[in-house]
């Protein structure tokens, strides 16, 4: 049972909603991932994606139509709570009990989760998120920034083995952001597993060794940060020829180019060339145009091209 290489394993995972005027939404449709022990592993899509729903089953609050999950080896089937001991998740929403202190709520999670009261590290978990000023503070009283590192904090009360965050710095303002980012790569270089969701490429792009895009319930792609990258470093640039163009020179043959009528789109990857040699290349080859527009591929691009993929 504990030996595992993934922290997180789900299989197949389908999830149906149903709205209240009976329209169905497919928030998950055959969701398959397996997240490495000792990554930091993102789960990128739009909203709506399903990203959310798959926290929630993770957590037991959602209930999956059907597909297997297990966590730390676990299946959550078949023994919920000790599977449940393993994650700490940092929900999306800001829901923190208005009528108790910091301190109060972490005592109350430690003791949920049976913590006893000399393994429990309130005060150091506090201090690590900067929220020990406000210890004694009620909640409601808490700013959007201190109730997000609350959160954290009481994910953290019971050691667990892997720590999800669902959209962790959404509405978080940018020295916070950069001070969760330091503190999830703490944690992870102390052996956690880190999961997160998020619609943001920069923060998928600071943290991820591994990254799933998702996109209405459906996985389009799982790979490693660098892979998708270079996925995402292309650009295009297309020319509207004013000359005719009979075949395709050998010199544009790194571009992969395509000639559409009159227009030549040529792709380069922008970190390592330079449009102005591109234009050389074409004066060289006494290729003349009237027009010219580039495209840069953002993760927009990526999500355009994986969806006409996938539906085709
Ligand atoms: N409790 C619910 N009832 C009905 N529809 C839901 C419920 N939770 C989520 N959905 C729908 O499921 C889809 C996926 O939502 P969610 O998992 O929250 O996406 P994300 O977290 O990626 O933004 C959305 O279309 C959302 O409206
Ligand atoms: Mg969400």
């Amino acid at each position: 049972m504990s030996d595992y290489n993934f922290s997180i394993e789900a299989k197949n995972l389908n999830k149906t909603f149903i709205k209240k005027d009976n329209t169905k939404i497919d928030a998950l449709k055959n969701f398959s991932i397996n997240i490495p022990k000792g990554s930091i592993y993102g789960l990128l899509g739009p909203n709506g994606a399903g990203k959310s729903t798959f926290i929630n089953i993770l957590g037991g609050l959602v209930k999956k139509d059907n597909g297997k999950v297990k966590i730390c080896g676990i299946d959550i089937d078949k023994n919920a709570k000790n599977s449940r001991k393993k994650i700490g998740i940092v929900p999306q929403e800001l829901n923190i009990d208005p009528f108790f202190t910091p301190y109060e709520l972490l005592e109350l999670q430690a003791g949920l989760y049976g913590v006893r009261k000399k393994e429990r590290h309130t005060e150091e978990i506090l201090k690590k998120l900067n929220i020990h000023d406000q210890k004694n503070a009620y909640a409601r009283s808490l700013s959007g920034g201190m109730r997000r590192r609350l959160l954290v904090a009481k994910a953290l009360v019971h050691n667990p083995e892997i720590i999800i965050l669902d959209e962790p710095t959404a509405g978080v303002d940018v020295e916070l952001r950069q001070n969760l980012w330091n503190y999830i790569k703490e944690l992870n270089q102390k052996g956690t597993t880190i999961c997160l969701t998020t619609h943001y490429l920069e923060e998928a792009e600071n943290l991820c060794d591994k990254i799933t895009i998702i996109n209405k319930g459906k996985i389009l792609k799982s790979d490693s940060k660098e892979n998708l990258l270079n996925l995402i470093g292309k650009k295009r640039v297309n020319f509207n020829l004013n000359c005719s163009l009979n075949y395709l020179p050998k010199k544009l043959k790194i571009y992969n180019p395509i000639l559409n009528k009159n227009i030549l789109s040529l792709t380069y990857d922008k970190n390592k060339t330079k449009l102005r040699s591109i234009l050389n290349d074409l004066n060289n080859l006494k290729i003349t145009f009237d027009e010219i527009n580039t495209q840069e591929s953002d993760l927009e691009d990526v999500f355009i091209q994986l969806t006409q993929n996938h539906d085709s």
